[in-house]
């Protein structure tokens, strides 16, 4: 290999899981005040998965990367890094990439989570594709996993209507032809109140409180407006990078929050409904689960073909917000 010579990150094989149990928005609206015409009319929203008993980040984790791993025809010993995307580990330590690693079987091969909220798997892909094109990994599993449905408030309207639970992994190999074309990462701390969790550990834990406090705060309609702003401008900065126009995309996979949103950023790229993966409807926002649910859905599904331009982007909580280009 020459020095010249560009290393590739490619999709190697995908998978994803969901808790087994439905809630409809029917089901939602016994609960608090709201109605299923509401929430399909402003979120595109008409079921999500809820966790149960047994059903964590990490067990949805695994069974999406089994399912990665098989289709990428990888086995345990090829992997030599694990970077899970997640706001809600199983624990605070170990992180959920350690403990997945032991379900796995997987020995020794360094395993960290990324906090980045709904851009999880957009930062975990990036960090992943550094590794690889540096040389220092050659087979990475990528995992988002979420149950952000243990911290939700369920009086809550404004918030327990959109969000659901679940998980997607990716393995990515290092290639000499092709694979991820650019990443693009942001970041925004002073919004931080705008979608929140107020308690950590180190601040707001409360253990006296039930469940010490913890719940997702929203100030929806703002996080809507700069989410739309975010995702038109990375989606801009990700063409330039790469000097594409907007019609060369094949599909756009976007973070699954609101259907608006989505809808937004297809109508920046100029790109009809049928070109976009759409699983708000089913799955709600499941956080940095909903990008890599939305890609395996895509890729079993058969709409994504080898050798197709994709454009994954994301926006959460932080604000957090990116994009990955990628040939598949
Ligand atoms: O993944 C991380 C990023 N997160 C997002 O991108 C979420 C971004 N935000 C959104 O998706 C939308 O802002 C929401 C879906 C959360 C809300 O939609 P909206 O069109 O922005 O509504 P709004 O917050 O401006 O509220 C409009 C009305 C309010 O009533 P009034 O004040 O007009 O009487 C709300 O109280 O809708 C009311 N409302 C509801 N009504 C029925 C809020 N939630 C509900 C509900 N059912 N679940």
């Amino acid at each position: 290999m020459t020095a010249q010579q560009r290393i590739y990150s490619r999709i190697a094989g995908t998978g994803s899981a969901l808790p087994k149990r439905v809630v409809t928005n029917d089901e939602l609206a016994q609960r608090v005040d709201t109605s299923d015409e509401w929430i399909t009319a402003r979120t595109g929203i008409r079921q999500r998965y809820v966790a149960g008993e047994g059903e964590t980040t990490v067990s949805l984790a695994r069974d999406a990367a089994i399912q990665a791993m098989d289709a990428a025809g990888v086995g345990p010993g090829d992997i030599d890094m694990i970077v899970l995307g997640t706001t809600t580990p199983n624990l605070i330590f170990p992180s959920s990439a350690c403990l997945l690693q032991a379900e796995l079987g997987i020995v020794g091969c360094p395993a960290f989570d990324v906090n980045a909220a709904c851009s999880g798997f957009i930062y975990a892909m990036t960090v992943a594709d550094k590794f690889i094109r540096t040389g220092d990994a050659k087979t990475v599993l990528v995992v988002g996993s979420e149950t952000l449905t243990r911290m939700i408030d369920w009086s809550d309207r404004g918030t327990c209507v959109l969000f659901g639970d679940g998980a997607g992994a990716a393995v990515l190999r290092a290639d000499a032809d092709t694979g991820i074309l650019s990443t693009h990462l942001h970041a925004d701390g002073s919004k931080k109140e705008l979608l929140w969790n107020p308690v950590g550990v180190s601040e707001g834990f409360k253990p006296e409180e039930e469940n010490a406090g913890v719940r997702v705060l929203m100030t929806g309609n703002d996080v809507f407006k700069h989410a739309v702003k975010a995702l038109d401008s990375v989606v801009e900065e990700t063409l330039e990078a790469n000097g594409l126009d907007r019609h060369d995309i094949d599909w756009l996979i976007p973070h699954q929050a609101n259907l608006r949103i989505i809808e937004a950023t297809a109508k920046r790229l100029d790109m009809p409904m049928d070109r976009v993966v759409v699983t708000v409807d089913q799955h709600g926002n499941t956080s940095s689960g909903s990008v890599p649910l939305a890609l395996d859905f895509a890729v079993r599904s058969g709409k994504v073909q080898r050798g197709q331009l994709l454009l994954l982007e994301a926006f959460g909580g932080g604000f957090t917000w990116g994009s990955v280009l990628l040939r598949y």
